[in-house]
């Protein structure tokens, strides 16, 4: 089949590598792609929220199978719109991509579905929100009801920060805004992704992610700086625990209120004293999680996507399935990410891997391009992601940092504390 790959971040460079690695695969395109997706299939040049002109690209293209990586995408309406043209499709529609892009929906779907999470009111009104931190004995979780690009949460320390942070968050939308407040959970916190179509779900592994810019945890919110896999205090029983308290009880919600949901579902996990809960769920894979996740899957991935779009649980179930062994991605960012990322600067060391590259060390394309001269460039915050594969986690660290190291990107900035606190062994 031919696929097209909606997205331009590693996240899309991950996917578009391990489908072009498929046997059912014949060509992969990306929209729009970025300069390191171009050594895996062709570039297409499509604005991904323009809804109907992706749609007229793929019917005149005749894609065997459409997946979309971002939110922005999702929350556009793409899988709608998609959905006419009978071409299937990878990623939820708009309705069930809310379980992401409302929080207050997923709070709704969560409690309707008996799924643990923490508790939260949601508001419209600043006053009565700033009324409510007042009234909270614990300091509560601020978080914008929209997508905000992993900038809508604040998890202050006192109740002025809180208040301070209600009215921020009012103050930058306006009008029809909604803020969350929410009860502070304490844990240990682990991404969970499955596979769900309609009330069919497939877990597929976890990964932890890092969303400080800094090592020890300090600094910004970021996208992510890293990830690893597999989690050695999340294994096997865990995720098959949380498939049956958390995934297919939404996934029958969803179904049942009639927004079935088709796609990746992503769960972020606390795991407090009382059991896991669900912080947030997302409706796509996460960046960086993917690509160390990706990179993990034996078997045909464009198989089981396609059996999740078209609703075939035994090609998705049959199709993929973790191998052992450990994945670690660091990201190499630019000079001023995350506030005002400097762009435009040679990047040499690495090539972008092309679906030939099945090495121990593969290195993603986030924000950069190709000039000209066929030198590459940066473009944004979060430039590579260099993912290491070993045995261990300790190994899969070594051949990370090694590729990290061999990058040259003026001012790059990378944490050099991924996954140590799980690898033993320091690269
Ligand atoms: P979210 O985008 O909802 O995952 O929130 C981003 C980050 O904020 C999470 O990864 C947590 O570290 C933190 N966070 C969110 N909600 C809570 C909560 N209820 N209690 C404690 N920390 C939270
Ligand atoms: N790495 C977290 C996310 O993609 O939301």
């Amino acid at each position: 089949m031919d696929v097209l790959v909606i997205g331009s971040g590693g996240r899309e460079h991950a996917l578009a590598w391990r489908l072009a690695r498929d046997e059912t695969v014949r060509s992969v395109r990306i929209a729009p792609g970025n300069g390191g997706t171009a050594a895996v299939g062709e570039n297409v040049g499509l604005d991904i929220t323009d809804t109907t002109s992706v749609a007229r690209h793929a019917v005149r293209e005749r894609y065997g199978l459409v997946v979309i990586g971002p939110e922005a995408p999702l929350a556009a309406g793409l899988a709608d719109e998609l959905e006419s043209t009978r071409i299937p499709t990878f990623g939820p529609m708009r309705a069930a991509a809310r379980l992401e892009s409302s929080k207050a929906f997923a709070k709704r779907q969560m409690e309707r579905a008996g799924v643990a999470t923490a508790s939260a009111a949601s508001f419209t009104d600043p006053d009565a929100a700033v009324a409510h931190v007042r009234g909270s004995e614990r300091v509560p979780v601020v978080k914008a009801d929209w997508l905000a690009a992993g900038k809508g949460v604040v998890v202050p320390e006192t109740h002025a920060e809180a208040e301070a942070a209600v009215l921020d968050l009012f103050g930058s939308v306006g009008r029809g805004a909604r803020v969350v407040l929410e009860e502070r959970l304490d844990g240990r916190e682990v991404s969970v992704f499955a596979l769900v179509s309609g009330e069919s779900v497939v877990p597929l592994a976890a990964a932890c992610d890092y969303k400080r810019l800094g090592d020890d945890d300090v600094g910004p919110n970021t996208g992510g700086m890293g990830a690893y896999a597999p989690v050695p205090w999340f294994g096997r029983s865990a995720l098959e625990q949380m498939a049956a308290e958390v995934f297919e009880p939404v996934a029958w919600r969803m179904a049942r209120d009639g927004f079935p949901y088709r796609g990746v579902l992503f769960a972020g996990l606390m795991l407090t004293d009382d059991g896991p809960m669900v912080l947030e769920f997302n409706a796509r894979f996460g960046d960086p999680e993917a690509q160390v996740l990706l990179p993990m899957l034996d078997g045909d991935l464009a198989s089981a996507l396609l059996g999740c779009a078209i609703g075939d649980r035994g090609l998705m179930e049959s199709s993929v399935a973790v191998r052992v062994g450990a994945a670690v991605g660091v990201v190499v960012a630019s000079e001023g990410y995350p506030d005002v990322p400097l762009i435009g600067r040679r990047i040499e060391g690495v090539e972008p891997s092309s679906a030939a590259d099945d090495g121990e060390v593969l290195c993603f394309h986030g924000a950069t391009r190709r000039r000209a001269d066929g030198a590459y460039e940066s473009t944004g915050g979060r430039v590579l992601t260099l993912v290491g594969r070993g045995v261990t986690l300790a190994d899969a660290r070594a051949s990370a940092y090694r590729g990290a190291r061999e990058v040259a990107l003026n001012a790059g900035q990378y944490r050099t504390d991924i996954a140590a606190r799980d690898a033993t062994t320091d690269p």
